[in-house]
């Protein structure tokens, strides 16, 4: 078993095909609230795994969890970071569209992301297809305040992360998303008052 990944909240380790991700407490949090919160985002993130198989849409399949060791076993998807494909080529606009898609059948679900980042996504290496990965923020909702945040906050990854092409990588990423969720338009709307929001604040 060799760790691959230390982010703020789990390490993730991988042996064979197999990924096995282990939330670790954290000293800043009180005892009680830190296994609470560990427990919790642990089986939503299971949770989220399952009802995505059952859609089969592209993520990890879950092999197991469990809620006392805080950890996530499920499969390795082989391929690269979309961070790092968008940074090693031009070509985003295909990419762009894919992830766009994704989150549009996402949101159409019923399902908010929680932390939308092209390190959060993996270009499969056999299929070319992306997918989704760290469900341990998703919830369910079927507010458009919710999809609208989502999508603001994967705007901002987008615009910090791929300034190079931005704004149009975001706005291709809306192409597929409109195809995806049908809906869109109360999402795309309330997106606005989001933004307008964020504007106001920093005033
Ligand atoms: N199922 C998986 N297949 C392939 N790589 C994975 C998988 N799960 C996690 N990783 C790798 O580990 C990193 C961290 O995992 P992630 O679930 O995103 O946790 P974190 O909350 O620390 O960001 C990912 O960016 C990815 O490189
Ligand atoms: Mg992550």
């Amino acid at each position: 078993m060799i760790k691959i990944a230390q982010g703020a909240e789990a390490i993730v380790y991988k042996n064979n095909n197999i990924i096995i991700k282990e939330r670790f407490s954290k000293e800043y949090r009180l005892p009680q609230i830190d296994q609470a919160l560990r427990q919790f985002r642990t089986r939503r993130e299971a949770k989220v795994l399952q009802k995505l198989e059952e859609m089969q849409f592209p993520a990890p399949h879950l092999l197991d969890f469990c809620d006392k060791r805080m950890s996530i076993t499920m499969d390795f998807v082989p391929g690269e970071k979309l961070r790092d494909v968008l940074k090693q080529s031009d070509d985003f606009q295909i990419l762009a569209q894919e992830m766009g898609l994704r989150i549009g059948k996402f949101h159409q679900h019923d399902m908010v992301h929680g932390d939308l980042t092209t390190s959060n996504m993996i270009k499969h290496q056999a299929t070319g297809n992306v997918h989704l990965i760290d469900f341990g923020l998703s919830f369910f909702s079927d507010k458009d305040e919710d999809k609208a945040v989502d999508l603001f906050l994967f705007e901002r990854a987008l615009a910090s992360t791929h300034y190079e092409y931005y704004p149009e990588i975001f706005n291709k990423a809306l192409d597929g998303y409109k195809k995806a969720y049908p809906e869109y338009a109360s999402v795309l709307a309330r997106l606005e008052q989001v933004k307008k929001r964020g504007r106001n604040k920093k005033r």
